[in-house]
């Protein structure tokens, strides 16, 4: 993975960053030491050199076993208990899955939403197919995936039988706390722990991203593998000068305080739309309080250089851009001769799709630049599960450095409980009549 920021420098000279590098130092030290805001929620930061052998295989053998009697598995989870296993499976399977026949099962969502359309659409899928189901949640307690999970549960009884469904049910959750993990106990589903000192979004390297992947068919071991080395490399530059998470970290930091307000993630290539999410829920609840934040925001291009593109060209300046650039594309589309040459496309015969793809990338950010905005390019050679775990691991760290820069707790989420109350008061929830 490469980050490069010379198109960045127009907005915040180097020579203003280099001055400013011991802040970015600071917060990254109160990360690794773990004395910061929130250190009880630090465990991410070694989890890529700790997760222990037996845990690993006990995920591929418990998604060997489900992969082997679905069809399909539903993954049922919001936020941080979510994002991060889609990501990565949506930047790894076949951009058409629903419709190829793979060995391995289709992996579908629910509990993201409250949609009665979408979960009686999933159930009319789950009537024709065999399924499993992986439900979690840290608290235990979350509504939407809790209100799912019931109806799943249910269905899942109804279709094998009580005993049966126990087979076809996995919970991923807290070690001993929350309704879930007591349900589990109860019914006696396989369970996996998400370990007490890493919260949801920074938890896609546990049990919460792993079994989704490996049930999906993808190398959690290269996943790991790519994390573990990027937290060596950060590990072993802990300069500004050398640590490239410091350096992003940093850079956003001034941008922010020059007024850019706004971090548009894009790339183009669409099989990230869903890590893009990833990266606005990482950064949005680690950073977005007492007032302070940069707003993240997403667009996947070129689709959205139809629509946000001329905003983002001509409107109010308060953005900053980060391109997620891959630079091979795994397969190829030879463009066919056209002797008559009426849409006028001979002149890019000899070209790859991919090539023009990267082409366009280029012209779009010369004309961002030009247009004020800075643009910072975050590059993995090739999409696949190791440099997608350098990815996890890098925009990790750049998060929590951040956080700490603005002076906030980047591990609570105390914003998102007001509509949680209101919700609940609406509803007649007992205890929050009032
Ligand atoms: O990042 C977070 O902590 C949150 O987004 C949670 O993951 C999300 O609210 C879901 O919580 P839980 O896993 O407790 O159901």
């Amino acid at each position: 993975m490469k980050l490069s920021y010379e198109d960045a420098l127009f907005a915040i000279p180097q020579s203003e960053l280099d001055a400013h590098a011991q802040l970015a130092e600071a917060a990254y030290q109160e990360t690794i030491k773990k004395s910061g805001r929130g250190n009880d929620f630090l465990g991410w930061v070694d989890l890529p050199a700790e997760v222990a052998e037996q845990e690993i295989v006990d995920i591929e053998n418990c998604a060997a076993q489900l992969a082997g009697q679905s069809q399909v598995v539903v993954v049922v989870g919001i936020g941080g208990s979510y994002l991060g296993a889609r990501a990565v499976i949506e930047a790894l399977q076949h951009c058409f899955r629903p419709m190829v026949n793979e060995k391995a099962p289709t992996v579908l969502y629910a509990g993201n939403s409250m949609s009665e359309d979408y979960l009686h659409d999933l159930l009319d899928v789950l009537d024709a197919k065999d399924y499993s189901v992986i439900v979690i949640s840290k608290s235990g307690t979350t509504t939407e995936p809790a209100l799912a999970f019931r109806i799943l549960k249910q269905h899942c009884e109804k279709k094998y039988g009580v005993e049966a469904a126990r087979k076809r049910i996995v919970a991923v959750t807290d070690r001993q706390r929350g309704a879930l993990k007591t349900l589990a106990t109860q019914e006696g589903y396989p369970t996996f722990v998400i370990p007490d000192d890493v919260g949801g979004r920074y938890s896609v390297l546990t049990p919460v991203g792993l079994l989704p992947i490996a049930v999906a068919g993808f190398s959690i071991r290269d996943l790991l593998k790519g994390a573990k080395e990027m937290r060596e490399q950060l590990m072993r530059n802990d300069k500004f000068a050398n640590n490239v998470a410091m350096q992003y970290a940093l850079l956003r930091y001034m941008l922010y305080n020059k007024g850019l307000k706004v971090e548009l993630m894009t790339s183009f290539e669409p099989k990230f739309f869903y890590l893009v999410e990833w990266f606005k829920q990482l950064f949005g609840e680690s950073e977005g309080k007492e007032q302070k934040g940069i707003f993240p925001a997403g667009a996947i291009f070129s689709t959205d250089l139809h629509s946000l593109g001329q905003y983002i060209q001509e409107g109010t300046r308060q953005l900053f851009e980060t391109v997620l650039t891959v630079e091979h594309a795994h397969k190829n589309v030879p463009i066919p001769a056209d002797e008559k040459n009426t849409d006028g496309l001979n002149y890019l015969q000899h070209r790859s799709i991919d090539e023009i793809n990267h082409i366009a990338q280029k012209g779009t950010c010369m004309a961002h630049v030009d247009g004020g905005v800075p643009n910072v390019k975050v590059t993995i050679p090739e999409i696949n599960e190791y440099y997608l775990g350098e990815l996890i691991y890098f925009f990790e760290m750049t998060c929590a450095v951040s956080g700490y820069m603005l002076k906030v707790n980047p591990f609570d989420q105390p914003g998102v409980e007001a509509y949680k109350r209101n919700m609940f008061k609406l509803l007649g929830k007992p205890g929050y009549e009032k």
